[in-house]
């Protein structure tokens, strides 16, 4: 048997998990802009129609349509459960009068509010299109790495067991085959790894070990890596922090009291950060990949390109 790769960027499926808003998405993009610039012909996908790759990278539209961003080898895609069910019914179907029945969004609504899970399970299935080898859609090209940008709710887990929710619903048929089928994808080792995010914060930082246990409980795995973002810089030395602490007393001036201030909380703020760092490390057992904190008003591809390094130093 292939042995499990030692880096993700070795693996065919990547699901980047983590709570909304500590860095997923941007963790993400990076991690496809690492996976392309290694020889892999990486695709970021993106869940609702985010359209974040795209954008920073000023590509028009990638929804549902595979969008060449930045090199060769890295593209984007927006996946959103009405056009996955389609392409689905498409491939199965082969009966038109049907396929369009079934295509109209009040159909859609209707399967999907009558079936819970039905909009992640089709998701989950063109996740899993597009990881193959041999492409079910016709004349696509196949990918040597898919990024996946876990959904914004929850931490991720969820979405990643659907297919096993489904098989065991369904028991029997094709459905539940189908089901079978990715489950055993999401959990092989060799294919797909999982990535967390998490912020340097006492709640992130419980929140990601929760994860991992979670992932433990709902699909027998253990995350791959784990990435702390948005760290401060720590510009000051004890030195400099006694330095700096010393001038704070000595001045009445406004300005450079207030200046010396933030100075010196900056200094508390990174040092609380790594302590954090150094509080998940201890308690998921494995070495963090660090990211530093931008300092930009927006994200562009010079910024995903600089985070895309660190990743690539720490994979
Ligand atoms: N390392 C970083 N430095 C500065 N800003 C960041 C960094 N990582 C993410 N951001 C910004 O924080 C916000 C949330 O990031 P995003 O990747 O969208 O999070 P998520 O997908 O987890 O909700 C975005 O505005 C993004 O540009
Ligand atoms: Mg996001």
């Amino acid at each position: 048997m292939r042995p499990i790769p030692s880096s993700v960027l070795d693996k065919r499926l990547v699901f980047v998990t983590g709570k909304g808003g500590v860095g997923k998405s941007t963790v993400a993009a990076a991690l496809g802009m690492a996976g392309a610039r290694a020889g892999r012909r990486t695709i970021v996908v993106e869940l609702a129609y985010q359209d974040r790759l795209a954008r920073a990278f000023g590509v028009e539209d990638s929804h549902f349509r595979e969008a060449q961003v930045g090199s060769d080898s890295l593209f984007t895609i927006s996946l959103d459960p009405q056009h996955a069910l389609e392409e689905y019914l498409r491939m199965q179907l082969r009966v038109k009068p049907l396929a369009d029945l079934l295509f109209s969004s009040r159909m859609f609504q209707y399967l999907a509010v009558a079936t819970p899970g039905l909009a992640e399970m089709v998701t989950m299935g063109k996740v899993w299109e597009l990881s193959q080898t041999r492409r079910r859609v016709r004349g696509a090209e196949p990918y040597d790495l898919v990024v996946v940008d876990a959904p914004a709710t929850g931490h991720g887990v969820g979405f990643m067991r659907t297919p096993k929710t489904f098989a065991e619903v369904a028991r029997v048929g094709p459905i539940a085959a189908q089901g079978r089928t990715i489950h055993a994808t999401v959990v092989d080792r060799r294919f797909t790894g999982v990535v967390a995010v998490a912020l340097p914060e006492e709640m992130p930082v419980n929140e990601t070990v929760l994860l991992r246990d979670e992932l433990r409980r709902a699909l027998r795995i253990g995350l791959d890596r784990v990435v702390v973002n948005g760290l401060y810089p720590e510009r000051f030395g004890p030195r400099h922090r006694a330095a700096l602490a010393r001038a704070l007393e000595g001045t009445d001036d406004p300005v450079e009291r207030a200046a010396l201030r933030a100075a010196l909380s900056e200094h508390a703020r990174a040092r609380g950060q790594r302590e954090q760092v150094v509080r998940l490390e201890e308690a998921l057992g494995m070495e963090a990949v660090r990211l530093p904190f931008m300092f930009e008003p927006q994200l562009g591809p010079a910024q995903f390109e600089a985070l895309s390094r660190d990743l690539e130093a720490g994979l």
